[in-house]
């Protein structure tokens, strides 16, 4: 049987095995899906696993997307561009790194109705996730991208992939369009950023990466104040699915029963 795995450090909050499970199932496909807690010294067996065949591929999730990198024979144009990998699959003896956040994000603000040619976008953040998020607004042609992080050094290192960004200060308030919560500030219910979001007074479109929990502080504010707003899920879900394509061949159904999974 084949085995499927996410890993990260935590890994308790994730639905990915729910939701390849239900996929699984629903396509007739023998196979597990399961999450797996790694420290850091545990990637390189867990490498050699997918290299001997035990483990058929797996996603990879925070802190590990740029920690991986070594133990790959190769990247996707997608993956080396953003120098973060989210999905592992082997071809031909060959461990290969491929990044599905990117069109994960493109199609989930698609699925919202929001056009992003044109407008100016503020990014909250520079984890792993930050470089697809980036590239997919590149690719969908904003105008200006901003990025701002509380350890403001590892926004200007974001510079070295994508040069014409806008590195700004923790608090510093001008005009943008969307603003995207990508810090993983939320995971518990009960954190709050350290920012007052009424004063981005031009910002319709409030989005957050988490999905769960479904509503982070960040989101509740902007909804109180009659923003615009969006979690992460459909990002999760398109995310999720595409990895599924990969594996094994097939685009899974978004359905009424993956929303459930994801909505428990
Ligand atoms: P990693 O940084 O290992 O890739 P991540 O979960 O992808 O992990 O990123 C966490 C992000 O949330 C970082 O941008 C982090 O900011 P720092 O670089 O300053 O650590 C941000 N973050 C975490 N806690 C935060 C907080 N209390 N306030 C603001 N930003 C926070």
């Amino acid at each position: 049987m084949k085995k499927y795995f996410v890993i990260g450090n935590p890994i308790e909050h994730s639905l990915s095995p729910e939701l390849h499970n239900y996929w699984l199932k629903s396509n007739n496909i023998e196979g597990s899906y399961s999450k797996k807690k790694l420290n850091e010294h545990d990637l390189k067996n867990f490498f050699l696993r997918i290299k001997n065949e035990e483990i058929s591929g797996a996603n990879i999730t925070v802190p590990f997307k740029k920690a991986v990198i070594p133990f790959l024979d190769e990247l996707s144009v997608e993956a080396e561009s953003t120098q973060s990998v989210n999905t592992i699959y082997l071809n031909k003896n060959k461990i290969i790194g491929h990044n599905t956040d990117i069109n994960g994000f493109e199609l989930a603000i698609k699925d919202c109705g929001f056009d992003v040619t044109g407008k100016k976008i503020l990014i909250l953040g520079a984890g792993g996730v930050v470089s697809s998020i980036i590239y997919a607004l590149n690719k969908m042609k904003a105008l200006e991208i901003t990025i701002c992080n509380r350890t403001k050094s590892k926004a200007e290192d974001m510079k070295f992939l994508y040069n014409d960004l806008i590195v700004i200060n923790w608090g510093e308030i001008y005009d943008f369009d969307m603003i995207i919560n990508a810090t993983s500030v939320g995971l518990n219910k009960e954190e709050k950023l350290n920012l007052d979001i009424s004063k981005f007074k031009s910002s319709n479109f409030f989005y957050d990466i988490i999905y769960n929990p479904p509503e982070t502080n960040f989101l509740k504010d902007a909804r109180n104040l009659g923003k615009k707003i969006q979690n992460g899920k459909r990002m999760f879900i398109h995310q999720a699915a595409q990895a599924f394509k990969i594996w094994h061949g097939i685009q899974p159904d978004i359905d009424d029963k993956v929303n459930r999974i994801i909505d428990k």
